[in-house]
């Protein structure tokens, strides 16, 4: 486990899914957060489960400026400064193509998913600076490598906070500030069902159907969990990671490794596909050319 003694972080999107196994995790890693989020009932059951010593929750919607700037100004002055930003609240943004295009709800995904990883990490500058440096950890995504794992806005802005990272990290550097972005798979949290726009409770319910359903989509056999991702990002905000800045770091199950067939022997791929030969066909015809 990643030692985060003496640290305070602040992690967007605390309330569910990844962001709250991060503040999970950064806990027990020894960190003080600043749980931030707009699931308000959440976020206060969170620094109730804690103790506001050790998490402090705050409204932020991460659109808004002020928010943010008072979200921060909150974790400097309840844990003595910032050492971490985790920018990772997000939703699945419209689902329109591009062939329907919707400029309203590209400018609504934009806001939540990109110009606020902007806008929080230049409003983080004066507090890491005063501390001597940090570590700003963006959640991308898999939908930012290749098409087919989310609407085509979404990944757009998925694949601006991986190249961001990069940039971020190069501008920053002589600030002691290092920029990393993690690139999760498939992770069982109410994205899918609150993208559908269910309840959030339903929302909720629907994130355990996918842990259990997800498993054969994958090379690791079995659906991701946020604790899978917290524990990428408290090693990129820990000292431990001191010499990684400007990466991206996918925690995929492997599900981005190459087509199904390269990891699954059942699934016979296009090729035997297109010449009508089954997996078993094509293994009788392979020990056959072993044998001579
Ligand atoms: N679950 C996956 O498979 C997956 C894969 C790749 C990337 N991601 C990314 O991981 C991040 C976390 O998502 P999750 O899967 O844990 O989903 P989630 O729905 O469980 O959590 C997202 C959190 O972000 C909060 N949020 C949404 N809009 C906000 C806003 N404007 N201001 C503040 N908070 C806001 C929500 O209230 C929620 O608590 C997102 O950026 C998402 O795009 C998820």
């Amino acid at each position: 486990m990643a030692d985060l003694s003496g640290k305070t972080a602040i992690i967007t999107g605390a309330a569910s899914g990844i962001g709250l196994a991060s503040v999970e995790v950064f806990v027990a890693a020894g960190a003080k957060v600043l749980a931030a989020d707009i699931q308000d009932e959440k976020g206060k059951a969170l620094e109730a489960r804690f103790g506001a010593d050790t998490v402090r929750y705050v409204h932020c919607d991460v659109t808004n400026a002020d928010d943010l700037e008072a979200a921060l100004q909150t974790c400097a002055d309840s844990f003595g400064g910032l050492d971490i930003l985790f920018n990772n609240a997000g939703h699945g943004g419209t689902p329109a193509n591009l062939e329907e295009f919707d400029p309203d709800g590209f400018d609504a995904t934009v806001a939540v998913l990109l110009k606020s990883v902007f806008q929080a990490t230049h409003l983080a500058i004066p507090h890491f600076k005063a501390r001597g440096g940090g570590s700003v950890i963006n959640t991308s995504s898999i939908s930012a490598v290749c098409a087919g794992y989310a609407p085509i806005v979404y990944s757009v802005c998925k694949k601006g906070v991986a190249h961001f990272s990069k940039l971020a990290a190069a501008e920053l550097a002589k600030h002691q500030i290092r920029v990393n972005a993690v690139l999760p798979g498939f992770i069982a949290t109410s994205i899918f069902g609150a993208s559908l726009g269910l309840p959030r409770a339903q929302a909720d319910q629907m994130a355990e159907l996918v842990a259990q359903g997800g498993g054969a989509m994958q090379p690791a056999g079995r659906t991701g969990t946020g604790k899978d991702i917290a524990e990428m990002a408290a090693f990129l905000a820990s000292d431990a990671a001191s010499f990684i800045t400007g990466g991206e770091f996918l925690v995929d199950g492997g599900m981005t490794v190459g087509p199904r067939h390269s990891w699954d022997e059942n699934d016979a791929g296009p090729l035997l596909n297109a010449l009508g030969i089954t997996p078993e066909q094509a293994e009788a015809m392979q020990a056959a050319m072993k044998a001579g």
